[in-house]
Formats: structure tokens, sequence, C-alpha cells
């Protein structure tokens, strides 16, 4: 396969395995502090990174390629509070999306268009992740410090996993 494609694509395969790890450094972290809701929240969005990781590694080898598993950097142990996790999680969601526009990029400037076509999944990905951290952060904001609210936005968050894993069964997953 063209190797700066190649290449693009296992620095995608390093921030998909570092974005599992910050989720899962956040699922700890809720769990630690009672947020329950949110730690399953957080599981669940772990596991999808490392789906997200493990979709490119088969792509990269099934076209002749090599994929690079990587090092990864430890994640922070602890966090601010909610508001802050979530500020981190939205920030890091826009920089996976930064360097999806540029995986785009670089697959139409070595016309490459099947993995042009394969990424496609991930820009709209990208597009529901970002929303769905807004939608989020938008609540908590206006929560405030209002201890009742947050642990109604905690139990909500659960339920909200627990229904869409319901969906996501009755169609026959992803
Ligand atoms: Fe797979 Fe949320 O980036």
């Amino acid at each position: 396969m063209n190797t700066r494609v190649e290449s693009a694509l296992n620095e995608q395969i390093k921030k998909e395995a570092s974005s599992s790890q910050f989720y899962l450094a956040m699922a700890s972290w809720a769990e630690g502090n009672g947020l329950n809701g949110t730690a399953k929240f957080m599981y669940t969005h772990s596991d999808e990174e490392r789906f997200h990781m493990l979709k490119l590694i088969k792509f990269v080898n099934e076209r002749g390629g090599t994929a690079l598993i990587p090092a990864i950097e430890q994640p922070p142990v602890d966090f601010k509070n909610l508001k802050n996790v979530f500020e981190l999680l939205l920030k890091h969601e826009i920089s996976v999306t930064e360097s999806i526009n540029d995986l785009v990029d670089i697959c139409l400037q070595e016309k490459d268009y099947t993995t042009h076509n394969f990424v496609q999944w991930y820009v709209s990905e990208q597009l529901e992740e970002e929303a769905l951290a807004r939608t989020i952060l938008d609540k908590i904001k206006l929560i405030g410090n209002d201890n009742g609210g947050l642990y109604l936005f905690d139990r909500d968050l659960e339920a909200s996993i627990i229904q869409a894993n319901t969906s996501n069964q009755m169609n026959g997953g992803n």
C-alpha cells in the first residue's frame, strides 16, 4: 500500500489506542468517585475506541501494509471534576477529528480512493461523537454545582447506555 497512507493509518491506530486508554482512565476515576453511570459510559466508550483501532489494524493488514501496535503513554489518574472530564473528552475528540481530516487529505493527495472510502466511516463517527460530547457538556453546565442534579445526570447516563446497548443488540450490533 502507499507508504504515506500506511504511515498516516498507523498514526491513527495510535490515536484510537490512546483514546481507548484515556477513556479507560476516566472510567476508573468515575468508578472510584461513586459516579457509576459515568463509569459505565466511559468503559463503553473505551471499548468503542478499541474497536476503532482494531478496524484500522485489520484494514492495513488486509491491504498488504503492516499495522504497528503502538506503545501508549499513561493517561492521567486524577480529574478535577465531572465537567473537567467531559471537557477533556470533547477536546480529545476534536483532535481525533483533525487527524481523521488529515488522513482524508492524504488519501486524496495520494489518489488512494479505497482508503478514502474506508475512512468515511470515521468521518461520520467523529461527527456523532463530538455532538454527543457537546450535548453532555451542555447538560453538565446547566447543572452547575447542584449535587442532586449531578446524581440524576449520572443515573440518566447509565440508563442511556442500557438503552443504546439494547437497541444495538436488536439491530444486530455494529
Ligand atoms: Fe475513535 Fe472517538 O475517536
